[in-house]
């Protein structure tokens, strides 16, 4: 069966990419990283889809004057590359919610937090401000608002006394590592799919082993 072909958008390092990368090596994964495209040139995670043997492209986004203009080369590149999933692993820009209608039931994102509990920036240092006990990652399909959309799954891990952003960032980053590669796994196989504004899956779907605290294989 013919995999589907996959397209990664960064900003940085990349290391969710790294984790997608890894999964889509398995000889039993349902899909290839075809394109990785970076709106930044100096993304680190570029120089790790070379690695790969994955091709890149850089779309900068400050070489456009309009978001759809930046669209539109990001979609040319995806057409050209014969693309038909999207990943966002910490694509730094807003995307326009007519991108999200084209790529609608095709285009997922991570987020370093248990949405819809702190959406936006600086999430971290915002959970650790706020006292909460429980923190985690959520991947979920991307809809015209900023980190909304229907939940695929979710990681919790626990926030303990003495945590700084960094020791929380690096806990979290884990589970995102776990979460992403099996979010998308169910997707592909279509054990999990969009069915209006909520996320079904299928009977096999072991939830506290896929949706939840994935654990590694
Ligand atoms: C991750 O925490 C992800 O959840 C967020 O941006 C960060 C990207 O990290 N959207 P990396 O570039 O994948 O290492």
């Amino acid at each position: 069966m013919a995999r589907t072909k996959i397209a990664v958008l960064i900003s940085g390092r990349g290391s969710n990419l790294q984790s997608l990368i890894d999964a889509a090596a398995e000889p039993d994964f349902p899909g290839e990283i075809a394109l990785v495209i970076s709106n930044r040139p100096k993304a680190g995670g570029l120089e790790r889809a070379s690695k790969a043997g994955i091709s890149v492209e850089v779309v900068d986004h400050k070489s456009f004057e309009t978001r759809e203009d930046f669209e539109a080369a990001i979609n040319h590149a995806l057409k050209t590359a014969k693309v038909d999933f999207i990943c966002l692993a910490g694509f730094m820009r807003v995307l326009t919610a007519g991108f999200a209608s084209d790529w609608r039931g095709r285009l997922i994102n991570i987020h370093p937090s248990l949405l819809p509990s702190f959406e936006g920036l600086h999430v971290h240092e915002r959970m650790i401000q706020a006292g909460v006990k429980i923190a985690g990652c959520t991947v979920h399909f991307v809809s015209a608002d900023v980190d909304s959309g229907p939940i695929i799954g979710q990681a919790a891990v626990p926030v303990l006394p003495g945590d700084n952003e960094e020791k929380l960032a690096a806990r979290i980053l884990e589970q995102e590592h776990k979460l992403y590669p099996a979010c998308l796994r169910l997707l592909l196989e279509n054990k999990a799919r969009l069915l209006g504004a909520n996320v079904i899956y299928d009977d096999t779907v072991v939830a506290t082993g896929e949706l939840i605290n994935p654990p590694t294989n």
